[in-house]
């Protein structure tokens, strides 16, 4: 199996509207899918990609081509790490949010509810949180919020307190005592929806994905220059919102900011007013797409 096969790969594409000449970000490199079409579309240009995962150096290091450089952390510092490489105004960024299906399918990284491995979640390899420590430190309030805020998790207050019952016996280290101890609050009808949730919900936790997410965003307003653009792909609702009210209010959260006239100061706006999904063909070449929303913005 390969490392990842890229989403909406000619929208993305077509979204960037990409000048050869001009400086692009990939903020998810992953398998480098987009990374490579953006680099095939540059002929003076340059493309910096971020990843946090290390497991992308492979594919990284196999890319000979000086119009790229990759940056090696989380693209939370993506201005920092611009700036530091003599970049203060880009093009176009690109972010592809979300786990790889390699960090997925790795069954030792955690991420998945197929497997049984230590609760770990960590995009980020050398990062100190993983879901273990979550689990077995966070006290119920902070674990309920947790379920309750990035899961959506109905059952989150019962599921916080089995959590906490069950590890004052012993800790909860693996995702098979995980799913032991849970169990019996797992709706029979819909077991693998309920896991996904209380997956997605501790993996959102332990890497931080919201903050990450927000901080990006703001520094796109710095970094894009008028005209260029901005394409984010999102895989939850919770992410697909913030990206949004970004998009068409210019803050993240609460109401948007206006001047004195009562216009709406916001520093993108929509190229597309509804989200681009995957079509029939790329739903049945791959599944994995299926929760995908791409947003496309212009800075103005
Ligand atoms: C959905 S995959 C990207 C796939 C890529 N577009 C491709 O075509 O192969 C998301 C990647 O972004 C990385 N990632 C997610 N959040 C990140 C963050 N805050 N900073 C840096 N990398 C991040 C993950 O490690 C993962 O490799």
């Amino acid at each position: 199996m390969g490392y990842h096969q890229p989403v909406l790969l000619e929208e993305c594409i077509d979204g960037l509207v990409i000048q050869p000449g001009g400086t692009y970000i990939d903020a998810t490199f992953g398998g480098g899918g987009h990374s490579n079409a953006i680099l095939n579309k540059l002929t003076t240009g340059k493309l910096f990609a971020f990843d946090q995962d290390e497991d992308v150096n492979e594919i990284v290091n196999s890319i000979k081509d000086p119009r790229f450089a990759f940056i090696p952390v989380n693209f939370r510092y993506m201005k920092k790490y611009l700036r530091l490489n003599g970049v203060n105004k880009v093009n176009g960024i690109l972010a592809d949010l979300g786990v790889s299906s390699h960090q997925i399918d790795t069954p030792d990284r955690g991420f998945s509810t197929r497997f049984d491995a230590e609760l770990d979640m960590r995009m980020d390899q050398g990062a100190d949180l993983t879901a273990k420590i979550i689990i077995n430190t966070y006290d119920e309030a902070s674990l309920q919020k947790v379920l309750s805020q990035y899961g959506e998790v109905r059952n989150a207050k019962t599921l916080a307190a089995t959590i906490v019952d069950s590890r004052k016996q012993s800790p909860i280290n693996t995702i098979a005592q995980f799913k032991l101890v849970i169990k019996h609050l797992i709706p029979r009808s819909r077991e693998n929806q309920y896991l996904a949730q209380v997956f997605q919900a501790l993996r959102i936790e332990v890497n931080g994905e919201m903050e990450a997410l927000e901080a990006l965003l703001y520094q796109c307003r710095d970094l894009i220059s008028i005209g260029g653009r901005l394409v984010v792909i999102s895989y939850h609702s919770l992410e697909d919102r913030i990206v949004k009210n970004y998009i068409n209010k210019g803050v993240v959260h609460g109401d948007p900011v206006k001047d004195f006239y009562g216009n709406l100061l916001r520093p993108f706006k929509p190229v597309v007013k509804k989200p681009i999904t995957p079509g029939v063909a790329e739903l049945q070449a791959n599944t994995r797409s299926r929760s995908a929303r791409l947003r496309i913005a212009e800075r103005v």
